[in-house]
């Protein structure tokens, strides 16, 4: 028969079985901040061919090789949180005219579901198909 007490104790210990997996859900969130990525897509609304590609800060990411199906294509995007991104419109996140922005812009973490007209950090503008290039920071 069991007592109160041994029942009690019975219950403490299935409810802390039932607990447990919390650290895993812990490890698995940050797992997923520790490699943030882009998500780029050929087509507006995030249609057409998406491509996730990791972050790393403050690197240049030319659209070739691999992501050459990208280079001037981009239509939509998702920016991770904490981040800010420039997309570039020449390889090498270079901008030709330090006086004209239209050939960049800057996006901070958020989704964009059309580059024809797109709110960057420095105003709307049609940035559609013109990534050939981009570079995140942590912000
Ligand atoms: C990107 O392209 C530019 C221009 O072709 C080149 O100078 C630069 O080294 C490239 N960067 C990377 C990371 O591949």
């Amino acid at each position: 028969m069991f007592t109160k007490a041994s029942l009690l104790i019975t219950l403490a210990t299935a409810l802390s079985v039932m607990a447990s997996p919390a650290p895993i859900n812990v490890v698995q969130e940050r797992a997923t901040n520790a490699s943030p990525t882009v998500t780029l897509c050929t087509a507006a609304q995030f249609s057409g061919v998406c491509v996730n590609v990791a972050v790393v800060s403050d690197q240049c990411v030319n659209l070739t090789g691999g992501l050459t199906t990208l280079n001037e294509e981009v239509s939509s995007a998702v920016i991770p949180d904490g981040f800010i991104c420039t997309m570039f419109n020449q390889f090498g996140c270079t901008t030709s005219s330090s006086a004209d922005s239209r050939d960049e812009i800057g996006l901070v973490g958020g989704r964009y579901p059309n580059f024809k007209t797109i709110t960057g950090i420095a105003g709307t503008q049609n940035f559609n198909d013109m990534t050939s290039s981009f570079s995140c920071s942590p912000l």
